[in-house]
């Protein structure tokens, strides 16, 4: 249930295991995918309290190059998927702590991270502001095109044999799944992966229903001579977080906001004005781009920002319902071992370990 990059990606690891899959979807890979910048960056995207996310992250950043290379040999498509690494910088004595203070996060991650003066940075990355002061490099990220490899992955399941519905599913009853016109799908495993929506879905016992809610993003997207940067760039300014996303055909990719407005996907005047502005200070010559396209969709939040993998609650009563939802600002990143964990699980009745912390158990007892 689900026909986003972590729907579609199930769907195709479970029909190379030798399930009979049908996925349904609407509109599949128009939801939160279909805006995602792609930047695959396990610590930027981790705080001090999400370890277990980092490691997550980092299994499925050590994954990615196989994936990506195994969906492109088998459907010809490219996923714009490589590694040139992400540098955060700051301008002030604050920005700088916070870079300090993410250097000693990777420390203790034991991840690679090279700390660079303000020169340094635009040896880099000319295109910076003078007036950055310091950075943090990371060199082993990655990107990858999250539209190019939504269609290289709906070209992988349909080749792998799987069933599309585009509709809704309105309700989950047991191992039964019923669409918007009102058919009913039976299956022995029905595996929720709808985003922020999963919650929406009618018919799930308590304690089964996962605690995901919309939080919007809007994000916009930039043309320009291919090299205008090399490699992601983020930044803190005044307090707010910005980060661009170049593409190697020149596209530039300025993201996000994160605003909780329940379903509302709007893009705002000042929602872009906020993204313009910071993404300026960092790169004053981005005006000179063309604007392309400017976007709103829902990331599936939860409360602690961790995905929701593996059975539903450990009483049973959710007999056949598998969750692998609530990636929240993660999503792309933990695309190819979401795909893994719940397909072992179909699999071998086993979640693996590394997959392990991020049951929906971890809600029970009323923190949902
Ligand atoms: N991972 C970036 C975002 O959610 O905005």
């Amino acid at each position: 249930v689900g026909g986003g990059v972590i729907g579609l990606s199930i769907a195709w690891r479970a029909a190379q295991a030798g399930f009979d899959v049908t996925a349904a979807d609407p509109d599949p890979g128009q939801g939160a995918s279909h805006a995602a910048a792609g930047m695959l960056t396990p610590v930027s995207e981790a705080a001090y309290t999400e370890k277990e996310l980092f490691g997550l992250g980092a299994t499925s950043l050590a994954r990615y190059p196989a994936f990506a290379a195994e969906l492109t040999g088998a459907t010809g498509r490219p996923t714009g998927f490589r590694l040139t690494g992400t540098l955060q910088v700051g301008y002030d004595h604050d920005d700088l702590a916070v870079i300090d203070e993410l250097r000693d996060l990777h420390d203790s991650l034991g991840v690679p991270g090279q700390r660079l003066t303000g020169r340094e940075c635009r040896r880099l990355e000319p295109m910076l502001d003078p007036a950055v002061r310091g950075g943090l490099l990371a060199e082993a990220d990655g990107s990858v095109d999250p539209r190019q490899l939504t269609r290289a992955l709906l070209a992988a399941v349909d080749r792998a044999g799987v069933r599309m519905i585009r509709q809704p599913v309105t309700r989950i009853e047991g191992r039964t799944a019923r669409l918007a016109d009102g058919t009913e799908a039976g299956a022995d495993w029905v595996v929720l992966a709808a985003g922020w929506n999963s919650a929406a879905i009618d018919g799930l016992p308590a304690g089964a229903v996962p605690p995901v809610r919309p939080v919007k993003g809007q994000i916009l997207r930039l043309r320009g001579p291919a090299g205008f940067l090399t490699r992601s760039v983020r930044g803190v300014i005044r307090g707010s977080s910005v980060y661009l996303v170049p593409r190697e055909d020149g596209e530039l990719v300025v993201g996000a906001t994160q605003e909780e407005l329940g379903e509302d996907t709007r893009v705002t005047a000042g929602g872009l004005w906020e993204l313009l502005r910071d993404a300026r200070a960092l790169v004053p010559g981005l005006t000179e781009l063309e604007f392309t396209e400017a976007v709103a969709r829902l990331r599936p939040g939860t409360p602690d920002n961790g995905p929701i993998l593996g059975p539903g609650p450990a009483d049973g009563r959710a007999g056949g319902l598998v969750l692998a939802t609530g990636h929240f600002r993660n999503g792309v990143l933990l695309t190819p071992v979401t795909a893994d964990a719940i397909v072992g699980y179909l699999t071998s009745g086993q979640l693996p370990e590394v997959a392990a912390h991020f049951t929906i158990e971890r809600f029970a007892g009323g923190s949902a």
